[in-house]
């Protein structure tokens, strides 16, 4: 195991070198394109003007809730802290009242949900009555006759004790099936760094109740982050895999903030890089915790998702990365991801209440993309998550045959090991796979590239060159906006 993460290291600085990764080892998630904070500001008016909902008339719904029992050090989520009973009523109040204004506006009397993603924040950190009223609230404006799967991110506390069976058996009764349990780690030394309001013992005791439960358990881990070593690492991992949950999801710690509000990690660690592991160790802590699952028969399913059944996936995701399927988000930070257009809510917690108490979506940034963008969108997406599929991309972006989008990229891709592909798909290979926002951000236009140019080496895979431009003459008439 040590000699193949040694070889990934390997595969790593000489991807460095040829300007695949960023020279400081950094990275980016690529989470959405354009990047999240990179799009202007934009009015619900010109937003909405040209949308029409989706034929069969589904959406994936994200509803967000922002609060929080304490910070972990690693989070850039802007959250509110503490108990704050009055605080959550108001924000229930408006994220029903917004939920209202978006269905007028696209003329919906009810939203019909293919799938459910309620997130945070720590959306069960609400009292039981909070939690009754939200799940009432919602779905009263929300048809779940047609859901296909109702996902929670939740938090080990919430799910203990009584109490924490009680808001589970709330859940279970009001549809949901299935929980994304964020665990970051296993080893008490490397919780208190994080400032997890919990140790190992209420995380097993969360995992159980959720079990016992019948739900669907992902649980999400954080590699990298001060404290962790090899060994340690690998220790939280086997236990990880002795829980027999359908899915383990890995994170590295980013350090940088990719949103608008910088966590406390990034003041902890800066001038101090000892209190990190190496950038080396933290690679091979992924290659050898990806080995690891592997002997247990879980192999990644969506892009940094573990599984040991195919079906096991966040359907939420896969719809709204894969599918590229229209996604509608509520509350605050919430995004809303519309076929050819993209917009993100406000993060300030005044704002949000000033905008739909003026009636208005809090809507603060977006893009309607143009041929161009939508092209990138429709790569970027399937090709880092799971696969991209040549004839859904025309279809995507109005017909464009595939051959014509950036096919000397593709090429250069291929000559490094990183995609194959045949006569219906493109897909990453296990090295892609390891480096796979890098990948796909080949396809950024320079931009929306996340580092400057000086940040690469100069190498045959620098992200600013080599870009082909799509000519204006290969946009069908009507797609150019
Ligand atoms: C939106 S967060 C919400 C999780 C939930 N509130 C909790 O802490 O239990 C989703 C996941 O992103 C991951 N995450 C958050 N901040 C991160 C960071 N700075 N670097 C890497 N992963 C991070 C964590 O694994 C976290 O569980
Ligand atoms: S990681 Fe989760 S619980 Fe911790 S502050 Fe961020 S959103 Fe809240």
């Amino acid at each position: 195991m040590v000699e193949r993460a040694l070889a990934r290291v390997a595969d790593y600085r000489r991807l460095q070198e040829a300007g695949l990764i960023c020279r400081s080892g950094d990275f980016f998630p690529s989470v959405h394109y354009p990047p999240i904070t990179m799009y202007p500001p934009v009015e619900e008016e010109t937003f909405f003007a040209t949308y029409t909902p989706p034929q069969d008339g589904l959406f994936d719904v994200y509803a967000h809730i922002p609060f929080c029992r304490s910070r972990c050090l690693f989070c850039h989520y802007p959250v509110q802290l503490g108990e704050r009973s009055a605080e959550k009523d108001r924000y229930l109040g408006a994220l029903e009242r917004e939920m209202d204004l978006s269905m007028q506006l696209l003329g919906l009397e009810r939203i019909k949900a293919r799938s459910v993603l309620v997130g945070g924040g720590t959306p069960t950190y609400l009292t039981l009555d909070q939690l009754a009223r939200f799940l009432t609230f919602f779905s009263q404006r929300v048809d779940l006759s047609d859901c296909r799967q109702f996902n929670y991110d939740v938090d080990p506390v919430t799910l203990i004790g009584d109490e924490g069976l009680e808001r589970l058996r709330l859940m279970r009764a009001h549809g949901v099936d299935r929980v994304t349990i964020g665990v970051q780690s296993l080893n008490e030394h490397v919780l208190k760094q994080m400032n997890r309001h919990h140790g190992i013992q209420e995380t097993l005791e969360a995992v159980q109740n959720c079990r016992d439960l019948g739900f669907q358990v992902n649980i999400e881990f954080i590699f990298g982050y001060p404290g962790e070593t090899l060994e340690n690492w690998m220790e939280v991992m086997e236990l990880a895999v002795s829980l027999d949950v359908e899915e383990i999801q890995l994170y590295r710690l980013k350090i940088e903030a990719y949103g608008d509000y910088q966590g406390p990690i990034k003041g902890l660690c800066s001038g101090k890089p000892e209190r990190l592991p190496t950038l080396e160790e933290t690679i091979m802590m992924k290659q050898m915790a990806i080995d690891l699952l592997a002997e247990h028969g879980y192999r990644e399913n969506l892009r940094r998702v573990f599984s040991r059944e195919r079906h096991h996936y966040s359907h939420y995701a896969d719809n709204q990365c894969c599918g590229l399927l229209d996604q509608l988000g509520f509350g605050l930070t919430a995004f809303s991801s519309l076929r050819d257009r993209f917009a993100l809510n406000t993060q300030n917690f005044d704002d949000y209440y000033a905008m739909i108490a003026a009636g208005k979506l809090p809507l603060n940034r977006g893009i309607l993309r143009n041929l161009e963008e939508q092209m990138r969108w429709a790569i970027i997406l399937p090709l880092k998550n799971r696969a991209l599929w040549k004839s859904y991309f025309e279809t995507v972006t109005g017909g464009v045959p595939f051959d014509q989008a950036f096919p000397a990229k593709f090429e250069r891709l291929k000559e490094h090991g990183l995609i194959v592909e045949d006569d219906e798909k493109v897909e990453l290979t296990p090295l892609g796979a390891f480096v796979a926002d890098e990948v796909v951000q080949q396809f950024h236009a320079p931009e929306y590239s996340p580092y400057p140019a000086e940040s690469y080496a100069d190498g045959p895979l620098h992200p600013h060159r080599n870009w082909d431009r799509v000519p204006q003459a290969q946009i069908p008439a009507g797609q150019s906006s």
